[in-house]
């Protein structure tokens, strides 16, 4: 049985902290998985990392779709959850039920994510209502990079932190089970942490979040030349790589690879009558 959402709110309850990575296929979705990770998230950041867009606004409920299914085949006991993309929950509730219904009975996702706070809490409601759990997240919600004006921390203004603490509230009611906090001034998520029941999730928020989540190339190393200032290398893999790589093609060009052991043999006598023929 995968970690289930009453599970977090245990977890919540013990101050037993929580961890989460973002995987977007079926391998690196066994590996998270069998490190014990309990939650992954099929971020819409594989528009960036996986698909190569400048940001996660072209990801589309196919994309999502078919990205939750390889981590879902991938993950035995971790809780699935995937982003609902950009447009997939604005244009009205009956379209983001259908689509976070897309997620679960096409993808496998045990839960989905959505950005926004008390724009977005009647969506969440109905979502919630239909049997579906959701994951909130506010604070920097890169969908809207063009209408923040740029990847930037959020809740710095008193305005500001009263909004976000008020989008917190306004998903808690809505019946989240989780919300996600990013680039949010760590004084600020402490509160946020403190006043809500369910689990804050924190990416750049801080210390004092309830459970962290890491975009999975940030935190292994697979872009060599950024790294955003919130996340922590624990590998650096895309050096490990292109090693491996150019050693690869090194024997490649010397005749090293293959050897014998690494080829098949076949019965030399029906190679003769081949010949002979
Ligand atoms: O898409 C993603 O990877 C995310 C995390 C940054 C929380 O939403």
């Amino acid at each position: 049985m995968a970690t289930t959402i009453r599970q977090l709110a245990d977890m919540k309850r013990a101050g037993d902290k929580i961890p989460m990575v973002t995987a977007y296929d079926y391998t690196a979705a066994r590996i998270a998985d069998a490190a014990g990770i309990p939650i992954i998230l099929v971020g819409d950041s594989l528009g960036m990392v996986v698909l190569g867009h400048d940001s996660t606004i072209p990801v589309t409920m196919d994309d999502m779709v078919r990205h939750t299914q390889m981590v879902r085949r991938g993950a035995s006991n971790a809780l699935v959850v995937a982003d609902l993309p950009f447009m997939a929950y604005q244009v009205d509730a009956d379209d983001a039920m259908r689509n976070a219904g897309r997620l679960m009975q096409e993808g496998g996702a045990h839960t989905v994510k959505l950005e926004g706070g008390l724009p977005v809490a009647d969506t969440v409601r109905r979502i919630v209502d239909a049997g579906v759990p959701v994951m909130g997240h506010i604070g920097l919600t890169p969908q809207s990079v063009h209408a923040l004006g740029g990847y930037r921390v959020q809740g710095r203004t008193r305005a500001a932190a009263r909004r976000l603490l008020d989008d917190a509230l306004a998903l808690e009611d809505a019946g989240a089970y989780s919300v996600v906090l990013e680039c949010v001034p760590s004084p600020l998520a402490s509160v946020i942490t403190e006043r809500l029941s369910i689990p804050t999730i924190g990416i750049g928020a801080g210390p004092h979040c309830d459970g962290q989540v890491q975009v999975f190339h940030d935190m292994l190393g697979l872009f060599s030349d950024f790294l955003p200032k919130h996340a922590r290398r624990y590998a650096t893999l895309a050096d490990q790589i292109a090693a491996a790589f150019r050693h690869y093609a090194d024997d490649v060009r010397s005749g090293d690879f293959p050897a014998e052991s690494e080829s098949f043999t076949m019965n030399e006598s029906l190679l003769s009558d081949l010949l002979d023929g």
